[in-house]
């Protein structure tokens, strides 16, 4: 009896199951990794402002606090935008005629906010409140990187719900002491006291901090 099928047709019939396989293994990890990408998250991406605004030169240079300008972190759940006149303080004084800072001079002449754009902005339905991670040991950088090292800001975190629950599960080993929490450029030293320390020091309760219900409600 004559075979139906060469030998060299099983041989081709298991490439194209195996290339099947292959492009349905390739389209699910993109469906699944793609939109938790840092591309996809706008990580690192700096976006046009109406001026080029350093934290480099203001922060690193000189020495600005962060609370000079974002002056609600402490007590709010925004940390806020400085307004016009912040800036006026010393640029009444300084670099009074250059170019990149007429939008500054237009503002306060016309009494209208600079309009600065967003780089960090969680969809409606979560909530956030700076005041607390600040009370409680949450530095600047563990959400927002080294920003005294930014020329213009971007985003450093993907800010997903994983990003946030990676550290509600077990905040203890995050938290830095009070004197640490604007330095963006804190590192934890060896002898830091345990993170069960930590978590007595600042009264965090032995709570779950992943319910839903604390972030969405
Ligand atoms: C001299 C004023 C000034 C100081 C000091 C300053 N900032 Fe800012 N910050 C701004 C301005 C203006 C913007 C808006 C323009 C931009 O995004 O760069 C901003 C934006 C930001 C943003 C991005 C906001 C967004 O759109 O999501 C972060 C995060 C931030 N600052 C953190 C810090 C931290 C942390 C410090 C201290 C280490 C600091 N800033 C010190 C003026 C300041
Ligand atoms: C405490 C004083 C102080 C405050 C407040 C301040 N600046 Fe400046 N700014 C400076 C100094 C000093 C320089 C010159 C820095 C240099 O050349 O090293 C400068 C430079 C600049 C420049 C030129 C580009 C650069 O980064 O060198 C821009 C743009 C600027 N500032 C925008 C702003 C804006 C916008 C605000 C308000 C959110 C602001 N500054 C608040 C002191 C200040
Ligand atoms: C636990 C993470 C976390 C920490 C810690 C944190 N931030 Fe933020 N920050 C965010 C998120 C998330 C947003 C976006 C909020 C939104 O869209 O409602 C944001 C937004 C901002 C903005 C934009 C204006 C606003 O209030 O929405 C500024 C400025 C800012 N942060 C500065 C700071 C400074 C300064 C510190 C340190 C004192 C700090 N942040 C600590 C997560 C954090
Ligand atoms: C590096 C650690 C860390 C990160 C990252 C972090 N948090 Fe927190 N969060 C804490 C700590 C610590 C507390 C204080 C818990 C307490 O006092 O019991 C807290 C408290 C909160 C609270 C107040 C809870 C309450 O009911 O009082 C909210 C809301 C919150 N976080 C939302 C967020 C969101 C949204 C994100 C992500 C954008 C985030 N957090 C990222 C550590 C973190
Ligand atoms: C610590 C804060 C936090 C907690 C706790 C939390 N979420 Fe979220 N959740 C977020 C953030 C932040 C986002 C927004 C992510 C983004 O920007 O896409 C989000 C997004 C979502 C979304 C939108 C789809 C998505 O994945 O982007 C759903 C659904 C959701 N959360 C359900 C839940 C449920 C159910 C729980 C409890 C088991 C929960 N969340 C607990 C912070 C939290």
């Amino acid at each position: 009896m004559p075979a139906i099928f060469r030998p060299r047709s099983t041989l081709i019939g298991r490439a194209v199951l195996l290339a099947m396989a292959m492009t349905v293994t390739v389209a699910v990890g993109w469906w699944w990794l793609a939109p938790r990408s840092d591309w996809a998250r706008r990580v690192g991406f700096t976006i046009d402002q109406p001026v080029p605004f350093s934290h480099q030169h203001h922060v690193a240079g000189l020495g600005i606090d962060c609370r000079f300008c974002h002056t609600s972190v402490e007590v709010s759940a925004k940390a806020g935008l400085p307004p016009t006149w912040t800036c006026m303080t010393c640029h009444s004084q300084i670099w009074t005629n250059a170019g990149l800072l007429a939008p500054v001079r237009q503002s306060l002449a016309e009494d209208k906010p600079i309009v600065w754009g967003r780089v960090n902005n969680l969809p409606d339905y979560v909530y956030f409140n700076h005041s607390i991670h600040v009370a409680k040991g949450v530095g600047c950088s563990s959400c927002h990187g080294q920003v005294d090292n930014m020329p213009l800001s971007h985003k450093a975190a993907t800010l997903t719900m994983q990003f946030c629950l990676n550290c509600h599960r077990d905040p203890g080993p995050q938290l830095r002491p009070e004197n640490a929490i604007y330095n963006t450029e804190w590192v934890r030293p060896a002898d830091m006291p345990s993170p069960d320390a930590m978590l007595a020091h600042y009264g965090i309760p032995n709570r779950t901090l992943t319910d839903c219900s604390i972030c969405h409600r």
